[in-house]
């Protein structure tokens, strides 16, 4: 099994409701381990550019929005197929879809207040952790 590095967003859903440190939890208890945190209130600039590949998207102003609504916790953990693993973890996107025992099935409101982000590849994880930190913050 590979050893990954994924990129988790702690939303501001979660951050609101001071949800974080179960959150963590969860990633921890699973195996995952955080390398690397930070609580940062993201500029519009930031979440556009995070979510650039969904510009087309009907959604996208106010996905951009809610983002900057409140702190996010940005977050690299590592594991064994820690992509894969962090996204069951995390549940279906939308939680009404999401199976019992993941994050989004426990504290998701909706489809955009999911909670949590998580890479859904290697070259989008590789990208998305380079987007919020650089090497010498990442401690394995
Ligand atoms: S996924 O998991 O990337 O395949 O899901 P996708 O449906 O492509 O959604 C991408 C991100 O957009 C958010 N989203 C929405 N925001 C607001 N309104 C609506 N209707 C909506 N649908 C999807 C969704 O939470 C995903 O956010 P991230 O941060 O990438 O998980």
């Amino acid at each position: 099994m590979a050893i990954e590095r994924t990129l988790s967003i702690i939303k501001p859903d979660a951050t609101r409701r001071n949800l974080t440190g179960q959150i963590v939890a969860r990633f921890e208890e699973k195996g995952l381990r955080v390398v690397a945190s930070k609580r940062i209130q993201l500029t519009q600039k930031q979440a556009e550019g995070f979510y650039a590949v969904h510009k087309e998207r009907s959604f996208f102003g106010e996905l951009v929005e809610y983002m900057i609504s409140e702190p996010v916790v940005v977050q690299v953990l590592e594991g064994e197929n820690a992509i894969l693993a962090n996204r069951e973890i995390m549940g279906a996107t939308n939680p009404a879809n999401a199976e019992e025992g993941t994050i989004r099935k426990d504290f998701a409101i909706d489809v955009q207040e999911n909670s949590v982000h998580g890479s859904d590849a290697p070259e989008t994880a590789a990208e998305e952790i380079k987007y919020f930190f650089s090497e010498c913050e990442i401690v394995g």
